[in-house]
């Protein structure tokens, strides 16, 4: 059993890029993927257990707010959350906190992937990719400094009730989105969507994908197909994708990433 557990929820690898940061300062660490049901919900063994996971729609992606619902943790590990967001924190950290009771918890802005909505590159105030990484590092060395510390947060973190409504919503407006998915013609049929889409929910019909409507809305389909391929309608056609460097698909897939 490892000393360290962090349940990472990362749709374009950027919150598992952090995740993997903060886990190598921590050492002995589990990382534990979110994007299906956790593979490994008794943490009763760990000393500290962490949440880092990606702002969605005002709230918490995907399912993650049931899957945290279903670990168990020891009375006395120490819990700490990271959201990483674009514009907005959104209530995903005062959802965690609801259920798990944080001791620390820090959030970080960071370019959206929301690139339906938005290019990337649309950030207030601007950054290029490169301050934005910069910033992250230092986030991850503060939040490790911190966690180490056994640091304890002053306050809650903010509950909006905009937010919680939003989110709620999400439901319908994906439902939306999820019909505008379509593989254009530089599809090579290499299957990498296949693969990391953690619902099984695109298969490969005459080499090219066919989408169902059981979608998340992670975009790791969309984000990391090697010829980008795949759009949300015509919307994102011209945008660029922003997948993280240092997280390949194949890592999105994995279930637990062991970090000493
Ligand atoms: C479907 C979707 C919804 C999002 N919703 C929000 C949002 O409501 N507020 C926000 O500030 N950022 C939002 N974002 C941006 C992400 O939180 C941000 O880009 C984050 O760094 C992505 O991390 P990841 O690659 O680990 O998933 C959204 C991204 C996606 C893909």
């Amino acid at each position: 059993m490892s000393e360290n557990i962090i349940y990472c929820y990362s749709g374009s690898g950027h919150c598992l890029d952090m995740a993997k940061k903060i886990a190598r300062n921590l050492g002995d660490t589990d990382i534990v993927m979110m994007r299906s049901f956790p593979i490994k919900t008794d943490a009763r063994e760990a000393k500290r257990v962490g949440f880092i996971f990606s702002c969605m729609a005002g709230g918490l992606p995907g399912d993650v707010e049931n899957y945290v619902k279903a670990i168990q943790i020891a009375p006395d590990a120490y819990r700490f959350a990271v959201e990483q967001y674009a514009g907005y924190l959104g209530c995903g950290l005062h959802k965690i906190d609801n259920i798990v009771h944080l001791d620390y918890w820090d959030s970080i802005s960071n370019h959206s992937t929301a690139i339906w909505l938005m290019p990337h590159k649309l950030t207030l105030p601007p950054t290029s990719k490169k301050t934005a990484q910069k910033r992250i590092e230092r986030k991850v060395s503060e939040v490790s400094a911190a966690v180490l510390a056994g640091r304890k947060s002053e306050k809650k973190p903010p509950r909006e009730a905009v937010f919680e409504l939003m989110s709620k919503g999400l439901g319908k407006t994906h439902a939306t989105r999820v019909k505008k998915f379509v593989a254009d013609d530089s599809c090579i049929g290499c299957g990498t969507c296949v693969q990391i889409c953690p619902r099984g929910n695109i298969r490969l019909v005459d080499k090219k994908p066919s989408f169902g409507t059981d979608c998340i809305g992670c975009l790791s389909c969309v984000q990391y197909c090697p010829s980008t391929a795949i759009n949300i309608g015509k919307i994102t056609e011209k945008r660029e994708r922003f997948p993280n460097p240092n997280v390949k698909a194949s890592e999105l897939t994995e279930k637990i990433i062991h970090i000493d």
